[in-house]
């Protein structure tokens, strides 16, 4: 990573799945690191946000969210102020500081009714709160940094740490005789590992605007379950289900895959979200913590 590793990076959201491993990837090589988590740099709170005029970063990575999709029903003005608002002023941060903003979107932008994979320029239609506030988000970055900025719209985000898809599905393996999984949704898996990783190179490339970031192929929730109980075992039998047999707050896209070819012209093709599961799945040797 030739031109990161003198650049004065921030990492914000860092205790989170992609943060944790933005962290893993930048810590042993970056010259210049910063990293918060919430508990130190709460993004809504404009007063600490301020502390960036100090630090002058070239670069940050925005991993910070609300990524409750259900919570973001109940409660979408708070989801705002975390997915649209706090964006919004970070781009406006950046741009009096002469920073890059690398900041992270979903396909819940999207409305899921398509039958091909969503190119980048596919107009937005989400079907619910957090997909809304995650829309605006991008909107006021684009706004407020129209050059310098970098969004990386991903999809079933998981890591080998906090709670995620994968996490739940390992504790019910565990904890049950059944799961049943929808089966009628269908989008890419993403390591974080690899998410952080790749995002690097875009950013190494000089990437800006609006790119796709996943791991290659897809799957519904049930064949990625099923693929998860594969690697580590556990004696629970997998059900697929309908989405109406199982529902949630929020409703979810029927089909978020996402169109990758712009990522695959700059850095090439990732790997397979089976093989990303692997190695996210068994990282033994992965020194997993945060920096003290
Ligand atoms: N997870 C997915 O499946 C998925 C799918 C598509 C796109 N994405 C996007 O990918 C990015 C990374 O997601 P992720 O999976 O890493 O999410 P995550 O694991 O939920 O991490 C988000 C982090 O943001 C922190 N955070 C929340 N509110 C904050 C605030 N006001 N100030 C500072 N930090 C705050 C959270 O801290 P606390 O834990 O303390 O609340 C958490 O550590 C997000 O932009 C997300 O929208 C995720």
């Amino acid at each position: 990573m030739g031109t990161l590793r003198h650049q004065r990076i921030v990492i914000l959201g860092a205790g989170g799945n992609l943060g944790r491993a933005f962290v893993h990837h930048l810590a042993p090589i970056a010259k210049s690191l910063r990293v918060y988590d919430r508990s130190e740099l709460d993004l809504t709170q404009k007063k600490t946000l301020r502390r960036l005029f100090d630090e002058r970063p070239d670069l940050i990575l925005n991993c910070a969210a609300y990524t409750d999709v259900d919570g973001a029903e109940r409660d979408e003005a708070r989801a705002f102020e975390v997915n649209a608002r706090a964006p919004g002023d970070l781009a406006l941060i950046a741009s009096g500081i002469g920073a890059k903003l690398v900041h992270f979107s979903t396909d819940y932008v999207f409305d899921g009714e398509a039958n091909e994979p969503y190119a980048v320029d596919a107009p937005v239609a989400p079907i619910g709160a957090y997909g809304r506030t995650k829309a605006e988000g991008e909107r006021r970055v684009r706004l407020a940094l129209p050059h310098d900025h970098l969004i990386v719209r991903t999809s079933w985000v998981y890591a080998p740490w906090g709670t995620n898809f994968v996490s739940t599905i390992r504790r019910l393996l565990a904890e049950r005789p059944v799961i049943r999984v929808v089966s009628d949704q269908r989008g890419r898996p993403s390591s974080a590992l690899e998410l952080a990783r790749r995002s690097l190179q875009l950013i190494e490339s000089g990437a800006s605007g609006t790119y796709h970031l996943s791991d290659e192929g897809e799957a519904s929730w049930y064949e990625f379950a099923l693929e998860i109980a594969g690697v580590v075992g556990g004696r629970a039998r997998i059900e697929p289900c309908r989405s109406e047999e199982y529902p949630t707050f929020a409703r979810r896209p029927r089909f978020s895959v996402l169109d990758l070819s712009e990522t695959h012209a700059l850095v090439g093709k990732g790997r397979h979200w089976k093989e990303a599961l692997r190695e996210a799945i068994a990282p033994k040797e992965l020194a997993l913590g945060l920096p003290g």
